[in-house]
């Protein structure tokens, strides 16, 4: 008799890209929130909005200067923290830029998190909204990686007029696999082009 496997459902990396910053939707922060640069002093507050949000990956300390670098001034104009009015940090985004990537002339929304005590108040699409602005400022279009199981962050992003990128031979299946529990119909779409 087959026994019966318990593996988690595989994690599989995803690209999307939109080629413009045309029409992007307008989204405020809620009550009692703002959104502000990332002062380069503030990493471990930074890394700690990572670790308390971050379903699937290890969160070391490396991690932000391994991504970001260290040029403060570059660190405060494109990254982004999203704090109560009383001052804690409880979501972060980035509008950067990866020249090494497949994309090296898009901006790239990179390392979106909310902690989960402040999730689902629209903090995440206030700080995409606000990355998306400054980043038209630098790019003509905008590109992102993210994975299979973030199906909040996959539907944020296809609201916000992200489309799914089919760049290697499993890049659809994936999708379809995502479809099967998202099917928003920009994905729909998507899939259904050649
Ligand atoms: C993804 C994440 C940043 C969303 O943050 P958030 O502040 O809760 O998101 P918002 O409240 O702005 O939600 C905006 C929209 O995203 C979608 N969404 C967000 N979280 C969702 C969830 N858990 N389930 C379904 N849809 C979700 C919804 O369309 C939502 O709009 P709605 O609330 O009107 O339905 C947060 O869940 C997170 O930090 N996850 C872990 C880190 C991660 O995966 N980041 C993305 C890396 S690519």
């Amino acid at each position: 008799m087959p026994s019966e496997t318990t593996d988690a459902p595989r994690d599989e990396p995803l690209t999307m890209t939109r080629p413009d910053f045309r029409n992007l939707p307008e989204a405020p922060p809620p009550a009692g929130y703002g959104i502000r640069p990332l002062r380069a002093d503030e990493v471990a507050q930074w890394t700690d909005v990572q670790r308390d949000a971050e379903p699937v990956m290890e969160i070391d300390d490396g991690l932000f200067e391994r991504e970001f670098g260290a040029d403060a001034a570059m660190i405060e104009q494109r990254c982004f923290v999203a704090v109560t009015d009383a001052g804690e940090m409880v979501g972060v985004a980035s509008g950067w830029h990866s020249p090494e990537s497949h994309h090296p002339d898009s901006g790239r929304v990179h390392w979106v998190a909310v902690r989960p005590s402040h999730q689902r108040r629209g903090l995440a699409r206030a700080l995409l909204a606000h990355v998306m602005k400054e980043m038209a400022n630098w790019h003509g279009s905008a590109w992102l990686a993210t994975s299979t199981s973030r199906l909040g962050a996959l539907r944020l992003y296809l609201d916000f007029g992200f489309t799914p990128e089919f760049r290697g031979d499993g890049d659809r299946a994936a999708w379809r696999r995502v479809a099967e529990a998202l099917p928003h119909p920009a994905l729909l779409a998507a899939l259904r082009n050649p």
